[in-house]
């Protein structure tokens, strides 16, 4: 079978297509044919780059452990193992699981797999896993989120985009979202009450308050942020900040003052993929597509996705 793998970290060119020996199911898992995957922005800076050196010490200090590539996908179980008891063979599923952009992956039962919103197409179903699981996790600190006030920074990414559905249709906040000039019709139409073009406006200078801040991207900071929240506010970034500030302030304003900051952690949970398929299923959520890309073009996907610059997310298709 063709698989995306890298054998050393690195710019987009390690990225190799490769034939590889097709796995077979041991008895909790199935093997599931790939119609579609994407490139993920952790594909991208963190597996394969190793943007942050420390991550070395999880996927491999010199080398990748793991060489293949590839996060979400969308398929059909080609065939399941014996003790797999609620998937078989013909079912359509999505999920994550590492070494996606391929043509076929292995996937425990109890790992993060569920039938595919018949809704859906392959592309569309292999784009929603990953914003939406991270957005639900690192929104976690937060709870409660009912009714309360939201700013959405970034709110154009994968994350971004996922976020403000779940907070507008799901956790029934009141979102304002901040993003580019571009991006603001898209945003406003996934359920955001309020859409500041961050090139036109400041949010931070504006006098307005939020419970919430979510930094999706991770581009802000929580001393800019800090006069926009309410006394009790929260804000939560995806990303680590500039000298990976915000774990010490995580700490810092957890012992002290009226607001805090913190890092969502992601994590990818069934649990929370099947909430989604729910949220999609009753039209409450859907994944925002900007790009697709054969899986052989995976290497100009990768730098697409590099730029930083991506609506919602980059799919490959895998088959037709
Ligand atoms: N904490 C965790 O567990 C975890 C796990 C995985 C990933 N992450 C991180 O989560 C973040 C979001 O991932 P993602 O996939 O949603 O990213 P993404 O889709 O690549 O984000 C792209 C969006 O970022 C916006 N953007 C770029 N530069 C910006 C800036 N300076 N200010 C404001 N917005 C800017 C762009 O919007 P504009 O059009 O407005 O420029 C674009 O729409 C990444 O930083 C990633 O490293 C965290």
């Amino acid at each position: 079978m063709r698989a995306v793998v890298h054998d050393r970290y690195g710019p987009p060119e390690v990225l190799r297509l490769a034939e590889v020996d097709r796995p077979t199911p041991t008895e909790g898992e199935v093997l599931v044919r790939i119609y579609a995957s994407t490139v993920t922005r952790g594909d991208a800076m963190g597996v394969r780059s190793a943007e942050y050196r420390f991550t070395r010490l999880f996927t491999g200090i010199r080398r990748p452990r793991q060489t293949h590539f590839g996060t979400e996908f969308a398929g059909r179980v080609e065939e399941a193992g014996e003790a797999v008891t609620e998937l078989r063979a013909g079912d359509d599923v999505f999920g994550i699981k590492g070494g996606a952009n391929a043509e076929y992956v292995l996937v425990e039962e109890s790992g993060v797999i569920a039938p595919k919103p018949a809704e859906l197409t392959y592309e569309e179903a292999a784009a929603v896993p990953d914003g939406s699981l991270l957005a639900l996790t690192c929104l976690r600190p937060a709870y409660p989120l009912q009714g309360r006030s939201v700013l959405v920074y970034g709110a154009a990414g994968s994350v971004g985009t996922a976020a403000v559905q779940l907070l507008a249709h799901h956790f029934e906040a009141e979102v304002t979202a901040v993003c580019n000039t571009k991006e603001v019709e898209l945003v406003r139409s996934l359920g955001a009450r309020d859409v500041l073009d961050r090139l036109r406006e400041d949010f931070t200078e504006n006098g307005k308050t939020y419970d919430v801040i979510f930094d999706a991207v991770g581009k802000h900071s929580f001393r800019r942020c800090r006069s926009s929240l309410k006394p009790g506010g929260i804000y939560v970034s995806m990303d680590l900040g500039f000298m990976y500030q915000v774990p010490l302030l995580a700490l810092i304003t957890r012992f002290g003052g009226s607001r805090r900051a913190t890092l969502g952690i992601g994590r990818y949970r069934k649990e929370d993929l099947v909430l989604v398929r729910e949220l999609v299923e009753t039209g409450k959520y859907r994944p925002v597509i900007d790009r697709s890309y054969e899986l052989d073009e995976v290497v100009e996907a990768v730098r697409y996705v590099e730029s930083g610059q991506k609506t919602g997310n980059v799919v490959l298709r895998v088959r037709e």
